[in-house]
């Protein structure tokens, strides 16, 4: 087996330890849905520096990693107002658990870029990167987002504004590990790297909010050289980077078109897939020659899948190997009627993520960006004091004017959104609905006015319960 990751041995009171690799984003999930190790991912090809951070926050691989210019064959379909989920593991063959060292603290963020086709090389680094998710210092929770992560198994949501054309995309989560940032010389710690997506989508928004990566941050920019460590921290962090893009910001149109994938499909006849390969059958045969043939048909195709397979590794080429092996072994036999089935060969699986779970650990801003709670749903809401009453059951809300304090939103019996208001502040000011911690007690129930309608064209920020 090849070495995924570096191991650095450093002697601690004369006891070796073994310090964690850093991080790498391996695969991610459409809503829920694993799309495969490295199936449509853009990452480094260096097997022993795949977690390595980036050398330099001005350097083109900024944009989608080390590689990040090679496009790789596959491209994940996407639905507008899907959550995607990139996982991040220390080793990027998961041969050991772990998403990031819990030292690497800092803010992630989620950037998208329109593309021609985003299978293609060499569209990466430049102009027209635009943000949509962001989540850097929780002081409620006194978290980075990077620190939310490793309980949360290295998963990071973003939700597909429900408004963008329809089209390729590359996306793009980043990491930023603060730990030696406080140096002299700082050294931010960049991760980042590519999803390749098709976006199906009956929207026309192109947003307008866009910068240029590499360029969009210098050493210079406050957040490169933000010290974790001062107590207290110099809150709040500065955010860097374009103003987020949520549906129906600042945009404009484009025409409307409809499209439809025709790159990067996962092939009718593909059985089996590693990163970006795909196994098909060989041929069917019926004597000797035929047999040694196929034989040698999906020898080939095992090369191919362990020379295509990089550092999140080549576990389904194991298995297509032992494919190979029963039709070469029935050859030998002169069993010369095949191939035999594949299934008994196929890999577990993949598990469905609980996206509830991930988006409720990616803070609230991983929703921000869902479909609007369209005046006609069906909308209750209630205000409650959380620090004396458990939250009401969805059946006992009723419909009505919320107060100020814990707002549930109960949109069609199957979302539930929860919106803590702080004390004193009015529900008609957007600005004022930045969610709280449900479990943060600190609700009250002074009345306050408001209409159901104008709370919901104002939410901007909202969170899933
Ligand atoms: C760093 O970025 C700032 C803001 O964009 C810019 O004004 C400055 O010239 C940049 N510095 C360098 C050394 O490029
Ligand atoms: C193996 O056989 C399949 C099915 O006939 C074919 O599509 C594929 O191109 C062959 N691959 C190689 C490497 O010969
Ligand atoms: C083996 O079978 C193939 C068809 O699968 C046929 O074209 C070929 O002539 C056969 N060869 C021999 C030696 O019978």
């Amino acid at each position: 087996m090849l070495v995924s990751h570096v191991k650095i041995v450093i002697l601690v009171a004369g006891a070796a330890q073994l310090a964690r690799a850093h991080t790498a984003f391996t695969n991610f999930f459409v809503d829920g849905v694993d799309q495969g190790d490295g199936t449509a991912v853009r990452m480094s090809n260096n097997i022993q520096q795949a977690t390595f951070p980036l050398s330099s926050v001005t350097s083109p691989d900024m944009a989608c990693g080390v590689n990040g210019e090679t496009g790789v064959s596959r491209v994940a379909s996407v639905n507008a107002g899907d959550t995607l989920a990139f996982e991040w593991r220390d080793w990027p063959d998961a041969s050991q658990p772990g998403s990031i060292d819990p030292s690497h603290k800092g803010p992630c963020a989620v950037y998208m870029k329109k593309v021609d086709n985003s299978a293609a090389s060499n569209n990466a680094a430049g102009d027209g990167w635009f943000k949509i998710m962001e989540d850097g210092y929780d002081s409620t929770a006194g978290k980075w987002c990077t620190e939310k992560l490793i309980p949360n198994d290295g998963h990071l949501a973003a939700t597909i504004p429900h408004d963008l054309a329809g089209g390729y995309y590359l996306v793009r989560p980043e990491l930023l590990a603060l730990q030696q940032a406080d140096k002299t010389p700082a050294d931010p710690q960049f991760y980042v790297g590519c999803a390749q997506i098709f976006l199906s989508s009956s929207g026309s928004a192109d947003p307008l909010n866009t910068v240029s990566i590499p360029g969009y941050i210098n050493m210079s920019t406050p957040a490169m050289t933000f010290n974790i460590y001062d107590q207290p921290m110099k809150l709040p962090f500065p955010d860097f980077g374009p103003p987020l893009y949520t549906a129906g910001s600042s945009k404009r149109d484009l025409e409307a078109r409809a499209m439809v994938q025709t790159i990067g499909l996962k092939p009718d006849a593909c059985v089996m897939e590693n990163v970006n390969w795909c196994g098909f059958i060989p041929s069917s045969y019926t004597n000797e020659t035929g047999c040694y043939a196929a034989s040698q048909n999906c020898s080939v195709q095992a090369t191919d899948c362990y020379n295509s397979a990089g550092p999140t590794g080549s576990k389904n080429c194991f298995n297509w190997e032992n494919f190979c092996t029963q039709i070469r072994n029935g050859c030998g036999a002169g069993n010369y009627n095949g191939p035999p089935s594949i299934s008994s060969f196929m890999p577990a699986p993949l598990p469905k993520l609980d996206l509830a779970a991930v988006v409720a650990a990616s803070g609230p801003m991983a929703i921000s960006n869902s479909a609007p709670i369209e005046a006609s749903s069906t909308v209750s809401m209630e205000a409650y004091d959380s620090a004396t009453t458990a939250m009401p059951a969805p059946a006992a809300m009723a419909v009505g004017p919320a107060r100020q304090g814990c707002v549930v939103l109960l949109m069609d019996t199957a979302v539930r959104l929860r919106i803590t208001v702080a004390r004193g502040v009015s529900l008609n000011s957007a600005t004022a609905l930045e969610p709280q911690s449900a479990s943060a007690g600190t609700c009250d129930s002074t009345d306050t006015s408001f209409v159901v309608a104008d709370f919901i064209s104002e939410v901007g920020k909202i969170q899933e319960i």
